[in-house]
């Protein structure tokens, strides 16, 4: 499973690009707000860090505006994956920029069906936001296992993006249920790394390697 991190913060993208198991980037409005930066400014340092898809979110609600965004956000650098909302308007862009070789994370997807239509428009990625369907009451997982599944079944070339991911178990899951890739904000990646049990044997072999010549 790719793992992109799900944040504009440049420090943590650096800090988590140097594990050197960051495959990409997912920004939105509300994280690229956070930072108080302008959107291109940010992406283009991001694209400077990882190097793998860097979505950029398009908000224009009129499609010949909404279409002219993405083919304007898409020109800011090839690795850049323009995020266009699940919607009627957003599956005729979609559609349109598909078709003109602009890759596509459709986003703000809460079912299998959303994501299929987005599929057949020609996106290249589908991101269901599995926090929020837990939020609201309904299995966020079950929705990608639902999505992988159909995708399987059609040989259909749209990558699942599980988004909108909490903790580690979400990280886990999603594997389980076969997503294509995970993003994940920065405390949830870091935090993967650690273990009580990893915690308490390393205090125990350092106590012990006192017994002996350092190597
Ligand atoms: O990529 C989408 C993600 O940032 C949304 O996460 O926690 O706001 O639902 P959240």
């Amino acid at each position: 499973m790719r793992i992109f991190m799900d944040t504009a913060n440049i420090d943590e993208i650096r800090r988590g690009a140097a594990l050197g198991v960051v495959d990409g980037v997912t920004t939105n409005p509300t994280l690229v707000a956070k930072e108080g930066v302008q959107y291109r400014d940010r992406i283009m340092e991001i694209c400077e860090v990882v190097d793998g898809p860097i979505s950029a979110e398009c908000i224009s609600t009129e499609y010949d505006a909404l279409v002219e965004e993405a083919r304007r956000v898409a020109a800011w650098h090839p690795n850049v994956v323009v995020k266009i909302p699940m919607g009627e308007v957003g599956l005729q862009a979609i559609k349109t920029v598909s078709a003109e070789g602009i890759r596509v994370n459709t986003t703000l997807v809460f079912s299998a069906n959303q994501a299929l239509l987005a599929a057949k428009a020609g996106a290249a990625f589908v991101s269901p936001f599995v926090g929020r369907l837990n939020d609201a009451g309904h299995d966020g997982m079950e929705v990608i296992r639902e999505i992988v599944a159909v995708f399987d079944t059609f040989n259909l070339p749209t990558q699942v993006l599980a988004a909108s991911i909490r903790n580690p178990r979400d990280v886990t899951e999603a594997a389980l249920a076969g997503s294509h890739v995970a993003t994940l904000p920065p405390a949830v990646l870091f935090s993967m790394i650690q273990h009580p049990l990893t915690d308490k044997g390393i205090e125990i072999f350092l106590n012990d390697a006192k017994k002996y010549t350092p190597v």
